[in-house]
């Protein structure tokens, strides 16, 4: 329900230790991508850590320039010997953007996890539309729906399509990027538990069912996250964060579906 994201995350050095840092502490789930950089020092950072990579969840996206099914084939083999691994325990798209074709990327997917090169198929960046589109055309099931959520930005409508579905959320910039740091309702809540606005956001985000991935380079900012799996929220909080809700995007690109 925690794992460790990496976007800039990009001094190849300070990423490989941040990951296997991660993992030493506990963290078993590391999420990159194509478009980051840094598959190399991901891969790095699991081989450095004392940890068996059948325990490490790892996943990664396909950039949306690559969608195309030839594309996804070579390019998640690029992955896979970028990454120093056999195969993917998941394989994001991106985005449903330039290159999405729906039925041709996602034939593509489906090859993947057929021969095994992918454990589950993902998408990310998904309107409730691509979501069930999606699963109607892919033979294996949607895993995941990468999307922004954090106290800002709760996705009450999206997460109600996910769940129709079955399909897990994975929340990207559960600090909201750091903005959790600046809104007092979080931090009299912080206060209150004696812990940061960080560990109130990826615990809120817990209570949802949603898995968070935060990224954090060193070591304080790493098990500071890791320390909000102790953390029990009570109703009052929890109907407190639930009100902080306003719509407030902080990944936003001229290509996105919404
Ligand atoms: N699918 C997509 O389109 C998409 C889009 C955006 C992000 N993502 C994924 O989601 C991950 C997380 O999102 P994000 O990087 O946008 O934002 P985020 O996790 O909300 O925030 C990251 C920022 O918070 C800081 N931070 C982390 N833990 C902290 C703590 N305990 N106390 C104080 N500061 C802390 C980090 O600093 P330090 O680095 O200095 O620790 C970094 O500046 C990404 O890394 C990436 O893997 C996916």
């Amino acid at each position: 329900m925690l794992g460790l994201g990496t976007w800039e995350n990009d001094d190849p050095e300070q990423c490989a230790d941040s990951v296997r840092t991660a993992l030493e502490m506990g963290y078993r789930h590391v999420d990159t991508a194509q478009a980051y950089g840094n598959e190399h020092a991901v891969g790095d950072g699991i081989a450095a850590a004392d940890v068996d990579r059948e325990d490490v969840f790892l996943a990664t996206k396909v950039w949306i320039d690559s969608l195309a099914d030839d594309d996804v084939l070579a390019t998640t083999e690029e992955s896979l010997e970028r990454l120093g691994v056999e195969y993917v325990d998941l394989l994001y798209v991106h985005w449903p953007a330039r290159t999405y074709d729906p039925a041709d990327t996602l034939g593509a997917f489906d090859e993947l996890a057929e021969d095994g090169t992918i454990e589950h198929v993902g998408v990310s960046n998904f309107e409730p539309e691509h979501v069930a589109e999606a699963e109607e055309l892919l033979n294996v099931d949607v895993f995941a729906n990468q999307v922004e959520c954090h106290p800002f930005l709760q996705q009450e409508a999206l997460r109600e399509a996910c769940d129709e579905h079955d399909v897990e959320v994975v929340a990207y910039s559960p600090l909201s990027r750091g903005s959790v740091f600046d809104e007092p309702v979080l931090s009299e809540i912080a206060g209150k538990h004696d812990v940061s606005e960080a560990q109130v956001s990826l615990a809120w985000l817990r209570e949802q069912g949603i898995t968070a991935i935060p990224k954090a380079t060193g070591h304080a900012h790493i098990e500071d996250n890791w320390l909000s799996l102790g953390l029990d929220l009570d109703d009052e909080d929890l109907e407190r964060i639930g009100r902080l809700d306003r719509g407030e995007r902080e990944v936003d690109p001229g290509f996105a579906p919404w």
